[in-house]
């Protein structure tokens, strides 16, 4: 997932990629978002993609820092954000070596951290640290391995869906398969994609820096992972993680 990658999603975005907004019903996020806004604080977005998170952060906060990768996704939620005077928009690679960002009191991280590249999730963690001032608070949102799993062994057990299905052309994709999942990588719409279980996410925030507070499920339908899912099949319901968590004070 380069950056290229997503300068060629962009002009298609609401098309190709999952939105997290929209389908969390329970309205967890919104109700994390909610209780550690204020308008003394500032917020970033990192990895805000066209700006669905905007309007919403744009009214809790002082000010807000709308970040991605992707020059394209921004002028989008510039043109679609033009309402709120107070978002600042920065182009930036979280995944770079050394990034230089004035911090804020508030990150979000909605479904950014996603690519298969080892080190550029090493980067990108260090860099969710040096975005928050200390004493801050992260709200991270991952897709979960666990869930990718659960749904992967209905899909086989059922024949759900043709068993979701999945074409395997070559050898060398086997092999690419095997290595990644052994990583938690598995693909989305083939693209090879990082799931993290709910341990991970404690241990590699643990050790950038993070006291965290909560690890909770996000709960979509079946209807986001089957064309047909089974009628029977009800709880658990596919999930994403969202972590809570505060930068440790100085
Ligand atoms: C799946 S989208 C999620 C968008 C948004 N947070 C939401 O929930 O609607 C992932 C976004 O992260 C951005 N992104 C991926 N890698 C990044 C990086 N290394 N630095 C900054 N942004 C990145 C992508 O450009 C994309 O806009």
């Amino acid at each position: 997932m380069e950056r290229s990658y997503w300068e060629r999603i962009a002009p298609n975005y609401n098309e190709e990629i999952f939105d997290v907004l929209q389908n969390d019903t329970s309205g967890k996020i919104v109700g994390a978002i909610e209780q550690i806004a204020s308008k003394e604080k500032t917020v970033t977005d990192l990895g805000c993609a066209i700006g669905k998170w905007i309007p919403l952060l744009a009214t809790a906060f002082k000010h807000v820092v709308a970040t991605d990768i992707s020059a394209i996704n921004l002028d989008i939620a510039k043109e679609k954000c033009k309402a709120y005077p107070n978002v600042e928009y920065q182009r930036m690679d979280m995944s770079a070596g050394a990034i230089t960002v004035i911090p804020c009191d508030v990150a979000v991280c909605i479904n950014a951290i996603l690519t298969d590249n080892l080190k550029k999730r090493i980067n990108f963690f260090q860099s969710l640290n040096i975005c928050i001032n200390s004493g801050g608070h992260l709200i991270l949102v991952v897709p979960s391995l666990e869930s990718k799993l659960y749904t992967n062994i209905i899909a086989h057990r059922w024949n759900v869906d043709d068993d979701h299905k999945e074409k395997i052309e070559s050898a060398d994709k086997a092999y690419a398969l095997a290595k990644n999942i052994k990583q938690g990588v598995t693909d989305i719409d083939n693209i090879p994609t990082k799931h993290y279980l709910e341990e991970e996410l404690q241990l590699l925030l643990t050790l950038e820096g993070f006291e965290v507070e909560r690890i909770e499920k996000i709960n979509y339908t079946w209807k986001t992972e089957f064309t047909n899912p089974p009628k029977w099949l009800a709880e658990p319901y596919p999930w994403d993680w969202m972590v809570v968590a505060q930068k440790s004070p100085l």
